[in-house]
């Protein structure tokens, strides 16, 4: 069989077995809309839901940000794999042998190397685990852990391990056992965990540390951080990034931990691994941790598909506040709710809840505030507020504006400081001569769209959207001339010359719209269907209606149009043209009854 067919025919087996329901449901919470489900698009920031998911059709598909595909793409995407990856882990989960000859050679390399780092780490971890509980190998870094307060239950699921001393175990302790298990020298070293010697052999990137597997979404582990036993530096030690581990987007405790975050709709965010783990013995569940950097973009957009609002459990000191104040553009930016409370001096979680319990935890979690608040007060207690005061917390802020991830976000900021500090937002351009003024969210937000028709014409319009099958109809009893409203001319105009077939995808609609805020509000009426429930005959009785408020609004104008002649003629003193007009008139008054 040539390797297209078969490839054809294992793609169309594994896409008939796969859920793409269940499997974007891991990821994105959805709710049911209809014969559809719908969420927050995870490719792009929303607020309101233009991702829809069909089962039927087995694919998705974001009215927002146009990202579409079936289930292979959405794994892909979302996941990073390429598409050999994303058919054998569809595969593998569905129960369905896929034969490798069905891959090109290509696909075969790329697929083996990356699988190829899995079972390293895998391995590897396995390894750490095994070194942890040997007896003599282990003992340090299990003295270690039960110093620092950790059980065995939360070891065991974490799959806590340790890198032993190279004293007693060797400088190439892993490498050797990897190796003897078939584990490739080029694994190993892409892979982070050996380093590769000038003229041949290899020595353990990790040694006398406790180690922390880190897994990706899916469980499977991409890296590992190494805390040293005691004193010594590097404090962590992180695998280096390889194709399978990026760094920025790993939060420390998301797979552990997501089915609480979802049960909770919050994750807390702390800065240390043990942080994560003491607050885990303490039976406080929906913790992540970034792996020592500041929280990303994507960290953020990963925590989107589990909850609403994140709670940062920093550090007091100027590190934390920082790390909390770069944190801001990227939560408006993602939409997500955040909100940060400061450990009380000297304090981190990890010390925190072993001192005062996790009821202390809870209160600092219900006392958080709300990211922006936070740090406008820590600006105003830095700083005070005399003039100079608030000259200093502008320059500062204008930093952190700097940072917003686009104009609207950038207005949004604006508007909250320059409220906050009683000033313009004209302060906060950015000097004198500066270039373009920045928009003011009035500028931003005001539009003579879809959103701010009369009612009526609001009601046409979503009624239009969502049934496009009687735009004809409503065309025939004079739409077009009974509606005045620019924006739902342009619509019912577009509607009425892109042909029948194309109006029903709403996708295509879409397409032709230019005004993002038209847009936006078409994916919310898609989205949210009508306020009522609406089936074929409802549809029929709205569409009736309709005809019923396009003929009366034609009425009224030519019966207003009438009485001008009236006036006109009465003037002119015509008497026989007069008599006509009003036998029309009477005759038209007689018709009103009829709608
Ligand atoms: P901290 O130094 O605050 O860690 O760094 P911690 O958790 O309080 O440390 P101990 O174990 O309780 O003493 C916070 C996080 O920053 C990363 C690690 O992920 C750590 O958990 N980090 C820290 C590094 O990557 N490298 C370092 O050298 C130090
Ligand atoms: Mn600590």
């Amino acid at each position: 069989m040539p390797i297209s067919t078969s490839r054809e025919h294992i793609k169309n087996t594994v896409k008939e077995a796969a859920d793409i329901a269940q499997v974007i449901g891991e990821v994105v919470e959805l709710k049911r809309a209809g014969n559809r489900l719908t969420g927050l698009c995870p490719f792009h920031s929303e607020k309101t839901p233009s991702f829809t998911v069909h089962p039927q059709g087995q694919f998705f598909h974001c009215f927002g940000c146009g990202e579409h595909g079936d289930v292979f793409a959405f794994v892909m995407k979302y996941h990073r794999m390429d598409f050999p990856e994303a058919l054998k882990t569809l595969a593998q989960k569905y129960g369905i042998e896929m034969a490798e000859r069905q891959l090109t050679e290509a696909e075969k390399l790329q697929l083996r190397r990356r699988e190829a780092l899995y079972e390293a780490n895998e391995a590897a971890a396995l390894v750490y685990q095994q070194c942890l509980r040997h007896p003599k190998l282990g003992k340090v870094a299990r003295t270690y852990l039960e110093q620092r307060g950790v059980p065995e239950t939360v070891v065991d699921r974490f799959r806590l391990g340790c890198a032993p001393d190279p004293e007693q175990a060797g400088w190439s302790y892993l490498a050797d056992q990897l190796q003897a298990r078939g584990v490739s020298r080029e694994a190993l070293v892409q892979a982070g965990l050996a380093i590769g010697k000038e003229h041949g052999g290899q020595y353990d990137r990790f040694r006398s540390r406790v180690m922390f597997p880190l897994a990706d979404m899916t469980g499977r582990i991409v890296a590992f951080g190494g805390r040293i036993l005691g004193d010594g530096k590097p404090k962590y030690l992180n695998s280096p990034e390889s194709p399978i581990f990026e760094k920025s987007r790993l939060l420390f405790g998301l797979h552990q931990h997501r089915e609480a975050i979802r049960r909770q709709r919050r994750a807390l965010v702390v800065e240390g691994n043990f942080d994560l783990l003491l607050l885990a013995v303490h039976g406080i569940d929906n913790v992540v941790a970034p792996l020592g950097t500041a929280l990303t973009r994507e960290h953020i957009r990963a925590l989107r598909g589990y909850g609403d609002e994140a709670v940062l459990l920093f550090d007091a000191d100027a590190a934390g506040l920082k790390a909390a104040m770069r944190s801001i553009p990227y939560f408006l930016a993602e939409q997500v709710e955040g909100r940060v409370a400061l450990l009380p001096a000297g304090h981190d979680p990890d010390s925190y809840v072993r001192a005062q319990g996790p009821e202390a935890i809870a209160t600092l979690v219900d006392t958080a505030r709300p990211l922006a608040e936070f740090a406008f007060d820590a600006l105003l207690r830095a700083h005070g507020s005399t003039l100079a005061g608030k000259n200093r917390i502008i320059a500062e802020l204008k930093e952190l504006i700097k940072e917003a991830i686009n104009p609207e976000q950038r207005a949004l900021m604006v508007a909250h400081f320059s409220e906050k500090l009683g000033v313009t937002p004209g302060y906060f351009q950015s000097g004198p001569a500066a270039g373009r003024r920045q928009a003011t969210p009035e500028e931003v937000y005001s539009s003579e769209g879809l959103a701010r028709l009369p009612t009526q014409e609001r009601h046409l319009v979503e009624f239009l959207i969502l049934y496009p099958e009687y735009l004809g109809e409503l065309l025939q009893a004079g739409l077009a001339d009974a509606v005045r409203e620019p924006a739902a001319l342009r619509l019912i105009d577009l509607m009425a010359r892109m042909n029948e077939a194309a109006s029903h995808q709403p996708e295509q609609l879409l397409a032709q719209v230019d005004d993002p805020h038209d847009r936006a509000h078409i994916v919310q009426i898609l989205t949210r269907g009508l306020p009522y429930a609406a089936g074929q005959e409802q549809a029929r009785n709205m569409c009736d209606a309709l005809v019923r408020w396009v003929r009366s609004v034609l009425h009224k104008r030519a019966a207003a149009e009438l009485q001008e002649e009236i006036r006109r003629v009465e003037r002119l003193g015509d008497k026989g043209l007069l008599m006509e007009l009003i036998g029309r008139k009477q005759k038209m008054e007689r018709e009103k009854g009829c709608f």
